[in-house]
């Protein structure tokens, strides 16, 4: 502890920093019950053709009904952990990017801090799809500001609980599953700058149907997540390849030196159309975990960036550009070094 100064100097003792952060281990979880399209389209009068060819999606996991957002971190934090070569007990600070933990209050971190004997700071970020890359944003920098050494980011979702499974518009796209890097300090950069931002002006185009009170004033039933898939589609399309080439340029990194492309996995087509606009080389390797995991919002990238690497299809080391975009309308995106 340093010697206090004199009154009236209003100096205080600045805090201590990393000067760079790294993503130091991923992990993921699956839940077991693999759902087919075929199970999803007949309340929707649709096809498993159809699903295929407008979202790429083939099959998504649904959680156990008892099974929560915090049970589905817990494993995916204990592989991460292990990918770090850390305890729990090194952990200062847990971050869990979800929308769908069911409670207005208290957040899930602090419940699943308990579970793994963290007693550092807590607390839950709502950034959607792009929650995962605001928490990555959020963890590096609280290493480098010296608020925390190692920070704890958890991707979470279990959306089956909050999709309406007659509505044709979103039934097909959502799945459950958890994703967690632990972000620590580096002697080299790391994690790029971000660039991110907002559009508030479209919070209706994926949005909560009706608010929590105006479910409990009306007869209105459960408040899933409904979308205008249209909107969506051409603002992830036309307004997030820009941000994506945005966040090489502030890494001072070209698109053909990437080792991977993670985009958010909320559809094959926005995929593809991204990788067109970035005139991404044929060969860097893509994550295309959306086929077999769906749409699994804030967990999407860190579920597809553990598969990747656990496949093989990417080295630990290696470049990815990563970009999150979803309900607000909010975007993160920034250059990594995989762990
Ligand atoms: N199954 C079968 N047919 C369907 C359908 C379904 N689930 N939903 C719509 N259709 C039909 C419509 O009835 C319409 O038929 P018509 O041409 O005979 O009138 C046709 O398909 C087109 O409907 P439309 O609503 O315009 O669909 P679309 O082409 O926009 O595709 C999405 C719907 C949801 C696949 C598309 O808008 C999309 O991918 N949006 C982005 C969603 C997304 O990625 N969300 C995540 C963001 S984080």
């Amino acid at each position: 502890m340093s010697t206090p100064a004199p009154k009236g100097t209003g100096f205080i003792t600045p805090s201590d920093g990393a000067t760079y952060a790294r993503i130091m281990g991923v992990g993921g979880y699956r839940p077991e019950r693999v759902v087919m399209n075929s199970e999803i389209i007949e309340a929707i009068d649709s096809s498993d053709e159809w699903i295929q060819e407008r979202s790429g999606i083939k099959s998504r996991r649904f959680a156990a009904k008892d099974e929560s957002v915090v049970d589905m971190s817990e494993p995916a934090t204990r592989d991460a952990l292990v990918a770090a070569g850390l305890e729990a007990s090194d952990v200062d600070a847990v971050i869990v990017a979800t929308v769908t933990h069911p409670y207005q209050t208290p957040a899930a971190a602090p419940i699943l801090a308990d579970r793994l004997g963290i007693r550092g700071a807590a607390f839950d970020i709502s950034a959607a799809c792009a929650g995962y890359c605001h928490a990555v944003s959020l963890a590096s920098d609280m290493v480098r500001g010296g608020s925390a050494r190692h920070v704890l980011v958890v991707g979470v979702e279990k959306l089956s609980d909050f999709t309406d499974p007659t509505d044709r518009g979103s039934a097909f796209i959502f799945g459950d599953g958890a994703g967690a890097a632990i972000v620590g300090p580096s002697d080299t950069p790391a994690i790029g700058p971000t660039v991110w931002g907002s559009d508030g002006s479209q919070w209706k185009t994926i949005s909560q149907r009706d608010s929590w009170v105006e479910v409990r004033d009306g007869d209105l039933g459960w408040p899933a997540i409904g979308m205008a898939g249209q909107s969506v589609f051409r603002w992830a399309v036309w307004g997030m390849a820009p941000v994506a080439q945005k966040a090489l340029d502030a890494a001072g990194v070209r698109a053909e030196d990437l080792d991977a492309f993670i985009p958010h996995q909320a559809n094959m087509r926005i995929i593809d159309a991204m990788i067109k606009q970035l005139k991404l080389p044929a060969d860097i390797p893509v994550a295309r975990d959306i086929a077999e995991t769906a749409n699994t919002s804030a967990a999407s990238i860190p579920l597809a960036t553990e598969r990747m690497l656990r496949e093989g299809e990417v080295a630990h080391g290696g470049l990815a550009l990563q970009i999150g975009f979803g309900a607000g309308l909010v975007y993160a995106a920034q250059v990594v070094v995989l762990p």
